[in-house]
């Protein structure tokens, strides 16, 4: 049995001159929720593409359920769950219909077939719902039953292109539920989302920027990677203006408007307290509060980014 679920090997793909994903390597543990975060146009789905057999590499290749997505794609089609970010339920037939659909798609029939649409409607609580139509269902639901539709064959691996986009909190929490029950029983899941709060979920998070891959680890790991120094909230009535002069002094590493807040960070904690206050108050702005506080996967990504982009400037 391999090692891994999947292995990717100096994976590439260009349209014309532009490259999309640029000599990526990683591989995926059996049971492990991976997290491929990245800005619009960073990738992500061109490399879920790949690794679902539907889009050939421009270079390198990738090893996905033991087979390799240049010489047997087919195969892997069989053996993954996929789900495509414009979600692929179709809206006009009903809720059983559709599940018949894809289960007919992945090969089933007869008897199985009949087992897994009553899964399908358990796992949803859409039994008595069998003959609404789909595109009455609310969003959360809707999103619930295309997982449910991608896992009919039973998948050892599932690829998970913003499953959660457009859903309220509350929906995006139960389908993390789901997708952690299927982690548990040992189903890969390779997951992207423009949600913070999700790749908290994730074992591990890839970070994709211009086609590149730039940091992987698990949420805290990264945290405590690529933050190295204290972060100070700062409540100021003027906000814009306290940033303005922040940004201003070289002893401020880092400075940003989180909401209605600012997050500065400084080399010393109790230190870095002082000068804010001081220069703050000195210039007549309404302070009214400083605290440390824990840093965040936002964090983890503004400063990784600003650093690639430092970096890609310098060397032209
Ligand atoms: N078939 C194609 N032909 C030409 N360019 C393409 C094609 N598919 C994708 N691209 C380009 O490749 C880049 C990466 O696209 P991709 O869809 O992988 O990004 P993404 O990370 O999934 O973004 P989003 O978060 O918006 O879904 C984009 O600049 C996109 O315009
Ligand atoms: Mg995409």
């Amino acid at each position: 049995m391999a090692e891994y679920s999947i292995e990717v090997r100096n994976l590439t793909k260009a349209f014309g001159n532009f490259v999309a994903v640029r000599n990526i390597n990683f591989n995926v543990a059996r049971g492990e929720i991976v997290g491929f975060l990245g800005a619009n146009g960073a990738g992500k789905s061109t490399t879920i593409r790949m690794l679902c057999g539907l889009l050939s590499p421009t270079a390198g290749t990738a090893i996905v359920a033991g087979y390799d997505v240049v010489r047997e794609p087919e195969r892997i089609k069989e053996r993954i769950g996929y789900m495509s970010q414009k979600f692929s339920l179709y809206e006009d037939i009903t809720v059983e219909e559709n599940i018949r659909f894809y289960g007919g798609i992945y090969g089933l029939s007869g008897r199985s077939l009949s087992a897994r649409l009553r899964w399908a409607l358990e796992l949803n609580r859409l039994g008595g719902k069998e003959r609404v139509l789909t595109g009455e269902l609310p969003v959360g639901w809707k999103q619930r039953l295309a997982l449910s539709c991608a896992l009919l064959h039973e998948p050892k691996i599932v690829f998970l292109d913003e499953p959660t986009g457009g859903v309220d909190p509350l929906s995006r929490r139960k389908f993390w539920e789901l997708i952690n029950d299927l982690a548990a029983a040992g189903v890969t899941v390779l997951v992207t989302t423009h949600y913070l709060d999700e790749a908290e979920y994730c074992h591990r998070i890839l970070l994709i920027h211009a086609g590149e891959l730039v940091a992987s680890g698990g949420p805290e790991e990264l945290k405590t990677t690529f933050v190295r120094h204290p972060i100070l909230e700062v409540e100021c009535e003027q906000t814009g203006e306290a940033l303005a002069m922040l940004q201003e002094e070289d002893w401020v590493l880092a400075s940003e408007v989180y909401g209605a807040y600012l997050h500065v960070q400084v080399a010393d904690e109790e230190e870095g307290r002082a000068k804010i206050s001081r220069l703050l108050k000195g210039r007549g702005l309404v302070l009214k509060r400083i605290d440390t506080i824990r840093p965040r996967l936002e964090h983890v990504f503004t400063q990784l980014i600003e650093k690639t982009e430092r970096l890609e400037r310098a060397s032209g």
